[in-house]
């Protein structure tokens, strides 16, 4: 029954007790709200057999296709059997199945096949290693716009996780969009796999497409130099997929909608540097992008490069200061970042300043994981700042056509997904103001 093969060192503890805390103190800024309390890290077990496919989740491939992963405890078939009738499966991948060890830890055997071509917008119904008592289904992201986005990040494993996930569940959506920070595993590598049971009923339904955040590192110097072990053994996203392939699992990009909305995700935890090879990656993808045909391109990151709140001040400068030009060359839309565990909404910014072509920044770093919120706010609000309160909650962003976009925050403190914060993002692509530079593709 139990996934995961484990020895508990209490080293992972010590270095689990190192991360980072969340500030202590609070001050109220925006918000006269009264937060509830913390909630304890959940455990999610495994019913199954050996064989039974668990921690499935899923991502897109390209434009037609989609990537299932899952893990089994024992040896099982990597096969994906796929049809859009329920429990007829007319059609089947195959892929491969890899394994890792940290320390004493050895993981299940995790699996990963690429199905497809997949109609948009269309139901598969699926199971994984032959083991069709446990049918899941997907929808495909449609092939147009209007496109629906969750964006949420530092989701953990919580019993606010659970809230905030089952906000999300609450109401329909296309595609998940996570900057980073996942499991909180923080080196006890069987907090993946309860991890991976947590997210499953809704990873499995729609793509989850992620980046990495520092939780995600888990290198521990002499005793495993090697980093993002874990992260992309589980988590293999499509960076060798699309029109321009990253070659790193660290930072890629993908097209959603017929190429309206262009997605990148950046990698806070690897070279970012001019000269380095995400650098010049984003250099070339930013360089295939058709503005004339792209209505609206958003990136994620994990630490924000812009920030009000006392957590992590300052940790996303360097990368700001080595990229942001080039995103705003190319009028990136939006900014996405978690890392900070708060809600923050900047105005429309470029080199500091507000810039009518540059990009919206927001940092939704609420997801509900085990080290609580980041309460305390630089005073006063940067002018720049438009909005920004440490509650837990999600994001979404729903691309309506090819000017306009919706920005919505949902909290979840009180057990509801209230909307606390929203404005209408309007496509740079299609502001004459902003199309004047040489960089600028139209
Ligand atoms: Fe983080």
């Amino acid at each position: 029954m139990a996934t995961a093969k484990v020895a508990a060192l209490p080293l992972l503890v010590l270095l689990a007790a190192a991360m980072s805390l969340p500030p202590a103190s609070s001050l109220a800024v925006t918000s006269t709200y009264v937060r509830p309390r913390p909630r304890a890290t959940l455990s999610v077990l495994h019913g199954g057999d050996g064989q039974t496919p668990q921690q499935v989740h899923i991502s897109a491939v390209g434009s037609d296709r989609m990537r299932v992963t899952w893990i089994t405890d024992d040896d099982a078939p990597a096969t994906v059997e796929y049809g859009t009738v329920s429990g007829q499966y007319p059609f089947s991948a195959a892929g491969s199945t890899t394994t890792y060890s940290y320390l004493l830890y050895h993981s299940g055997k995790i699996h990963d096949a690429v199905i497809g071509p997949l109609e948009p917008s269309t139901t598969y119904y699926y199971c994984c290693s032959n083991s069709t008592s446990r049918e899941l289904s997907f929808r495909t992201p449609p092939a147009s716009l209007p496109v629906k986005f969750v964006v949420v990040g530092d989701l953990g494993q919580t019993g606010w996780t659970e809230s905030t996930l089952r906000h999300i569940a609450d109401d329909d959506y296309d595609m998940l969009l996570l900057p980073g920070d996942l499991s909180y595993a923080d080196f006890y590598q069987p907090r993946w796999d309860t991890y991976g049971r947590l997210v499953e009923p809704l990873a499995s339904a729609r793509p989850w497409m992620v980046t990495e955040g520092n939780h995600e590192v888990e290198r521990i110097p002499l005793l495993h130099p090697q980093p993002f072990t874990a992260y992309n053994a589980r988590w293999r996203m499509p960076h060798d997929a699309g029109a321009s392939p990253s070659g790193s699992n660290l930072y890629y990009s993908f097209d959603v909608a017929g190429g309206a909305v262009h997605v990148i995700m950046l990698g806070s935890y690897t070279g970012y540097a001019a000269g380095t090879a995400q650098h010049r990656w984003l250099q070339a993808d930013l360089a295939g992008i058709n503005r004339g045909k792209t209505a609206f391109v958003v990136a994620l990151v994990h630490a924000p490069w812009y920030n009000s709140n006392t957590a992590h001040r300052g940790e996303g400068d360097a990368m700001r200061a080595a990229m942001e030009e080039l995103l705003y060359g190319t009028r990136v839309d939006a900014v996405f970042a978690g890392h900070v565990h708060a809600y923050e909404r900047f105005a429309r910014v470029y080199g500091s300043r507000e810039d009518p072509c540059g990009p919206v920044h927001v940092t939704v770093g609420d997801g509900g994981n085990r080290e609580g919120l980041a309460k305390r706010y630089v005073d006063p609000q940067p002018a720049t700042s438009a909005f920004r309160e440490a509650s837990f909650g999600h994001g979404r962003l729903e691309v309506v056509n090819a000017t306009h976009a919706r920005w919505t925050w949902h909290r979840n403190d009180d057990d509801e997904a209230v909307v606390a914060d929203q404005v209408w993002i309007t496509s740079l692509a299609s502001i004459p103001a902003c199309n004047k530079k040489d960089s600028f593709t139209l």
